[in-house]
């Protein structure tokens, strides 16, 4: 059965969609079966995997019951991908029944024995797509940026966590905070890490030990529809996620 990875963090641009595809296509050339599932309306997932997600089916389309899962899924190098656009914006209004925590549970609960991994990239908010992803996940990474002023409103998410745990999946774990756009030099460094570790101490996790060092090409590579692991495989934060993945990894085969 896959082990499903939520990315979360309801403030944006942290680094979650990067973190996303870096996780698809670094485990995919690790061989493993990877599928991306892409919950915000933004779209950027799929677009940064190289797909044209404004024309194509999305998960909007399964969620609405009008396609079939396997007509929606694209099959890239980089791994399987269920895209998303802009029509998922109006998922707070539109899905407003009994049972909608469970749209996306329902939904892949026919192929989670086809993969080792789901990976889910979520919208930068706490909403009804945000719950989906915490309750299909087995583990929430939370990316964040160093800067005090991102560390702030751990609280939302800590209840968002709590009451998903409490009324729908008491198994979900917070695997832990994963520091990007790093610079160990800035004279901030150790004020952000005692600070990030607070948090984490909060959400009864920790800090991940690697951390994502910034790097000009992860702003190129969405454009060339790569993650930047296969964008710019020398570069630091590729080497970072490289040995991130590593870290994961080994955390999840010695808890199962
Ligand atoms: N390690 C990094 N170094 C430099 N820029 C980064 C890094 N990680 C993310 N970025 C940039 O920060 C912005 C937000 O990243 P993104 O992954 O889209 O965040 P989110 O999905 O949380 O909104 C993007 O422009 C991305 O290129
Ligand atoms: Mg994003």
């Amino acid at each position: 059965m896959a082990y499903i990875i939520a990315i979360t963090n309801q403030k944006g641009g942290v680094g979650k969609t990067t973190t996303s595809c870096a996780l698809i296509s670094g485990l995919t050339a690790r061989g493993k079966k990877v599928l991306g599932i892409d919950l915000d309306p933004q779209g950027n997932l799929g677009f940064s995997l190289g797909i044209e997600i404004d024309d194509c089916p999305t998960v909007y389309d399964i969620f609405k019951n009008r396609l079939d899962l396997t007509e929606v899924i694209q099959h890239t190098e980089f791994g399987d991908i269920i895209p998303s656009n802009i029509l998922l914006s109006g998922a707070e209004l539109e899905f407003n029944r009994s049972g909608r925590e469970f749209l996306l549970k329902n939904l892949i609960s026919n192929i989670e024995n086809d993969y080792d991994y789901i990976i889910v990239d979520t919208p930068p908010a706490l909403n009804i797509l945000t719950v989906n992803a915490y309750v299909v996940a087995n583990a929430l990474i939370i990316p964040m940026i160093p800067e005090i002023l991102s560390l702030l409103g751990v609280s939302q998410i800590k209840e968002t966590i709590d009451t998903v745990k409490k009324f729908y999946n008491q198994n979900l774990q917070v695997m832990g905070i994963l520091l990007t756009k790093y610079n160990s030099r800035l004279n901030l460094a150790k004020e952000v890490n005692e600070m990030a570790e607070n948090i984490a101490n909060q959400l009864y996790t920790h800090v991940f030990d690697t951390k994502i060092r910034t790097g000009v090409s992860v702003a190129e590579a969405p454009a060339h529809g790569e993650s930047i692991i296969t964008y710019s495989p020398k570069s630091k934060p590729s080497f970072d996620y490289n040995s991130f993945l590593d870290e994961l990894l080994k955390k999840i085969e010695s808890n199962s």
